[in-house]
């Protein structure tokens, strides 16, 4: 059964580790990170963005496809199906499909509309049971179409949506989406460090878990992170594995057009990059 975030993410936060967020885009890639989390015995949340959603044939399909994984595949671990940087209408669709989570990204309204809109959806996700993911300060660089240039949020504003009663706070810190420019300033930690001050249990959400060096990655888990979300490396480390298979010509000999066999080799390289995530951010055996 799906479950919201917020057990999984107090849990987290307390014992100074977090859960990874790892965003599915088929079949194939649900099913090699739920087995990858059941088998380290580690909480996971599944992220939908919008394209996704879309992409999978609409949320009802995805809840329908999770919900039928978790109890084929026999899965204990916490699993949260979690909205990532949902618009205010999809949230509601999200709720309505029977997602365990959901993001409402306000980031780019006026900070009033983001409270306003944010309030809201806390009211209806606490009345269900379900985690709710706020943001402050996009996040740089490309999801979806949307770019942004990785600001720094202001630690009063996340204050003011964390008091609210959200879940869990996505703030900007200069993380970006996808793959980090050769001159990235790096994260900020005065930032987090004054965010964290400010909002005091609240698990905090670090966006753009693709290509931070891993000392980065464990100062911002002792710094209140409680939630990586990963997704462009999950990406890249399937294509490449699936162009090496394609160029070994497999494909082409015996029953290697197959499809489940030419998507294995991307399965595995997948499930191989959610345990070395899953290592790094301190979540195994943590279920
Ligand atoms: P990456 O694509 O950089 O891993 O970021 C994922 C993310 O933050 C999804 O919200």
């Amino acid at each position: 059964m799906l479950v919201s975030a917020k057990e999984m993410l107090e849990k987290a936060k307390a014992g100074h580790y977090a859960v990874g967020q790892f965003n599915i885009n088929n079949l194939e890639w649900t099913k090699a990170v739920l087995q990858t989390a059941q088998e380290n015995n580690s909480p996971v949340i599944l992220g939908v963005s919008e394209g996704a959603g879309k992409y999978m044939a609409g949320y009802k399909t995805i809840v329908g496809m999770v919900n039928g994984m978790l109890e084929e595949m026999g899965i204990t671990v916490p699993v949260a199906l979690h909205l990532d940087h949902g618009s205010y209408d999809h949230c509601y669709k999200c709720i309505e499909a029977g997602f365990s989570s959901v993001m409402f990204d306000g980031s780019h309204y006026p900070i009033e509309e983001n409270l306003a809109k944010t309030k809201e959806l806390v009211a209806v996700c606490e009345a269900k049971g379900l985690s709710l993911e706020a943001e402050v300060g996009s996040i740089g660089g490309e999801e979806d179409g949307v770019v942004g240039m990785g600001e720094c949020a202001d630690p009063n504003e996340c204050k003011a949506i964390a008091d609210l009663g959200v879940t869990m706070l996505a703030a900007g810190i200069g993380n970006i989406h996808g793959k980090y420019p050769a001159n990235w300033a790096g994260l900020s930690f005065e930032t987090l460090d004054a965010i964290q001050q400010l909002t005091g249990d609240m698990p905090l959400v670090l966006h753009g878990g693709t290509g931070i060096p891993t000392e980065m990655i464990q100062k911002a888990i002792s710094l209140g992170v409680a939630k990586i979300n990963v997704n462009t490396e999950c990406q890249l480390t399937f294509a490449e594995a699936t162009r090496k298979y394609i160029e070994a010509g497999k494909d082409l000999e015996g029953k290697g057009f197959d499809p489940r066999k030419l998507l294995a080799p991307g399965v595995d390289a997948i499930k191989a990059t959610v345990k070395e995530k899953m290592e790094i951010f301190g979540s195994i055996n943590k279920a």
